[in-house]
């Protein structure tokens, strides 16, 4: 089995569930063309997290990371006419274009992109005391990702989902001494998640289109409810 069957199996699946359509495809088509590195969630993982948001009828969720708001189409299609999806973004030029598509997709009323560095903004939110969110997706910048998850946790409500992206990272996750500082930073997210009592968490290992990742899911747990005491 290669990486050329994960490829091959993703574009099956995507042909036979119907996961793209002409403004995802767009969205691709414009980020590249605007010279955005194409690095946003495949088709598969964008309807997974499009999946997690409906299984849990998320009303207000959070994106750390917008690029050119692949992911963030998935994630707002799932939200109801009220629902609220803000994506946070480093780049100017990365929120233009990704503004841009959302607005394509019919989705300029329930997403807002907020231009920054995403530490600063969550900081804000927290000061400011922001209503919970039901779900949030981390996928910006990897060294950052145990301050992402200190912040989100902050941010969520018990119940909700924290999901972070390309944690396996090809394997490298498994190997203490790696000194790339994204590999650190997501075996720092990992331990985070186990050592954080309000926290439940898996990784799953995914291959396809984007070769061999995975993503980190954790419920954070009410303080006294199921789940809490039988680790
Ligand atoms: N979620 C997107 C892909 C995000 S790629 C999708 O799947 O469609 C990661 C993005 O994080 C890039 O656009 C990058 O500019 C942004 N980023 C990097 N560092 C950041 C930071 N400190 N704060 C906010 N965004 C950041
Ligand atoms: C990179 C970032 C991502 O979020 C991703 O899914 C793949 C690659 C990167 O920075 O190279
Ligand atoms: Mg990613």
């Amino acid at each position: 089995m290669t990486n050329s069957t994960w490829a091959a199996v993703d574009h099956f699946v995507e042909a036979s569930l119907r996961l793209s359509d002409p403004i995802l495809e767009a969205a691709l088509l414009d980020s590249a063309a605007a010279g955005l590195p194409a690095i946003a969630v495949s088709p598969a993982q964008g309807r997974l997290l499009h999946l997690l948001c409906l299984a849990i009828g998320a009303r207000r969720v959070l994106e750390i990371g917008t690029l050119g708001g692949y992911s963030a189409i998935c994630l707002g299609r799932a939200l109801p006419s009220d629902g609220r999806l803000i994506s946070l973004e480093l780049q100017p030029e990365h929120a233009a274009v990704a503004r841009a598509n959302l607005a394509r997709a019919g989705l300029s009323d329930r997403v807002e992109v907020i231009e920054g560095r995403a530490s600063d903004t969550l900081a804000r939110f927290q000061a400011e005391s922001m209503p919970p969110f039901d779900l949030v997706f981390i996928d910006a910048d990897k060294p950052s990702y145990p301050d992402y998850l200190r912040r989100a946790l902050e941010l969520t409500r018990p119940g909700g989902l924290i999901i972070a992206d390309n944690v396996v990272r090809g394997g490298a996750l498994i190997d203490p001494d790696n000194p790339d500082p994204m590999v650190r930073g997501v075996r720092e997210f990992i331990q985070l998640l186990e050592a954080e009592p309000r926290l439940r968490a898996t990784v799953v290992q995914t291959v396809g289109s984007k070769g061999y990742d995975g993503f980190a899911i954790g419920v954070v747990l009410a303080p006294s409810g199921p789940g809490q005491r039988d680790r």
